[in-house]
């Protein structure tokens, strides 16, 4: 590593200082703190890829009506748990003008970040049958969602989809579903980290089989309508982003506020639970929880337990957010499509260098950019690579945190500012010249 930019002495040393074994490893936590330490000492500042931060300011008319919400006094009130009723009707209308799918306002509630509602449904579906112990994902995928299981000390299983895509997905997903431990499916589309989109026959699949083999679908939206190569970005006129809604009754979306609307700092997102599913009643989760529903198990004993509901002024915030872009006053794509213009130039500069994008296309269509993608270099395993390039002032993280079984890295693209493109370039040139004949 003769060229590197950074001195290898130093980083080598502050790995030892935060006590990592194995840098290619590290969690997105611990990549954070590392290149913190680096920065600090070098001066060096890094191309950070590693965490999904927004990277854009939040959206204004959020944070005008949360200090208006402020000032009325709000701060002072429990919040209502399953959420303000403007709230929830703005949540309903946004998911009839954005999905086409009709849900009524009780079942959109909000929670403290989609990160609080799959906390309370993984637990939830966990016990709504004694035979089902076992959460299937669907990788790869946020790998918080792991953490939180092993949390919630609940079993799952996954398998990586890279080889499944379109009707290879029906057979593998019945490979896990016909053993009859699984209670609930659980994907993010666009996919986190791989920005592959499962397209409409595909969630046809997962909703069929979530029907016959009476699992719940959890769909995870934190990145709504980022598909940039179509257009849903207007109220009630398609295309509408795609969802497993339109198949089973059987699901939990999660629409996070933190992407679409830049407000992550505020903790508010929302959970739609199926108006089916809401007033199902399972008698092992009423004997587990002592509430007559999954939605009153979800409201009335999860949520109350965790937080006792969302922070009453980012409720209305969000009512606020979702309102704007019902009326068709705020275009929510619009404000976001600049990740997708950075993907690009992003991802050109890396394939320029000897780079190859690992999930590449969907169902032979090149994905689209936008948030994230995957990367990997020739003759080196994800883990040596995201070390490697913590050497050349690059950080991510390794595609096996997120359940991948591809060999390579997850590069997130918001916290790169444009004017790092050249320096970016220069580090990248400096890496093929050193590891290219390797
Ligand atoms: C797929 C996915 N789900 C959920 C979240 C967390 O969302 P929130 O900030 O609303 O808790 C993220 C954040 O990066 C994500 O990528």
């Amino acid at each position: 590593m003769s060229n590197s930019p950074l001195n290898k002495a130093v980083v080598d040393a502050k790995i030892k200082e935060l006590r990592i074994s194995d840098v290619g490893k590290a969690s997105i936590r611990e990549i954070v703190a590392l290149v913190n330490l680096v920065e600090e000492e070098t001066g060096v500042k890094y191309i950070r890829m590693e965490m999904g931060v927004p990277g854009l300011p939040p959206a204004q008319v959020g944070v005008d009506a949360e200090i208006e919400a402020l000032k009325k006094g709000v701060a002072s009130s429990y919040p209502i748990i399953d959420g303000i009723k403007p709230l929830k009707e703005q949540a309903a209308l946004f998911v009839k003008n954005f999905m086409n799918v009709e849900v009524s306002a009780k079942s959109c509630i909000p929670t403290v970040g989609s990160m609080q509602g799959t906390f309370s449904a993984f637990l939830a579906a966990g016990f709504v049958d004694k035979k089902k112990d076992t959460a299937l994902f669907i990788d790869p995928g946020f790998p918080v969602q792991k953490q939180q299981m092993m949390v919630l000390g609940l079993k799952y299983e996954t398998f990586d989809v890279f080889g499944f895509r379109g009707e290879k997905l029906r057979v593998k997903l019945e490979e896990f579903l016909s053993k009859g431990n699984i209670n609930s499916i659980i994907y993010s589309n666009p996919n986190n980290p791989a920005w592959i989109c499962f397209d409409e026959g595909e969630l046809q699949i997962i909703g069929e089989l979530a029907n016959k083999y009476d699992a719940i679908v959890m769909e995870d939206l934190a990145y709504f309508g980022m598909d940039f190569r179509r257009d849903f970005s207007k109220p009630g006129v398609p295309p509408y982003q795609p969802s497993v809604a339109k198949y089973t009754n059987n699901y939990v979306l999660f629409i996070s506020s933190s992407k679409i609307f830049s407000y992550a700092g505020q903790r508010c997102g929302l959970m739609v639970i199926s108006d089916e599913l809401y007033i199902r009643e399972y008698p092992d989760l009423q004997k587990r929880f002592e509430s007559p529903t999954f939605g009153t198990t979800i409201v009335l004993r999860l949520l109350y337990s965790i937080s006792s509901g969302t922070s009453h002024s980012a409720q209305w915030a969000l009512a606020a957010m979702l309102e704007a872009a019902n009326s068709g006053k705020f275009n929510f794509v619009e404000e976001v499509k600049a990740y997708g213009e950075k993907a690009k130039v992003m991802k050109k500069l890396f394939v320029e260098n000897g780079f190859e994008i690992v999930y590449k296309t969907d169902l032979g269509d090149p994905i689209a950019d936008g948030f994230y993608f995957t990367l990997s270099y020739p003759g080196m395993t994800g883990n040596q690579l995201v070390e490697n390039l913590l050497y050349y002032g690059i950080s991510a993280i390794a595609l096996d945190n997120t359940g991948s079984e591809e060999e390579g890295i997850r590069a997130c693209v918001s916290f790169v500012q444009t004017q790092q493109f050249g320096e970016l370039e220069n580090r990248l040139r400096l890496f093929n010249a050193e590891f290219q004949v390797k």
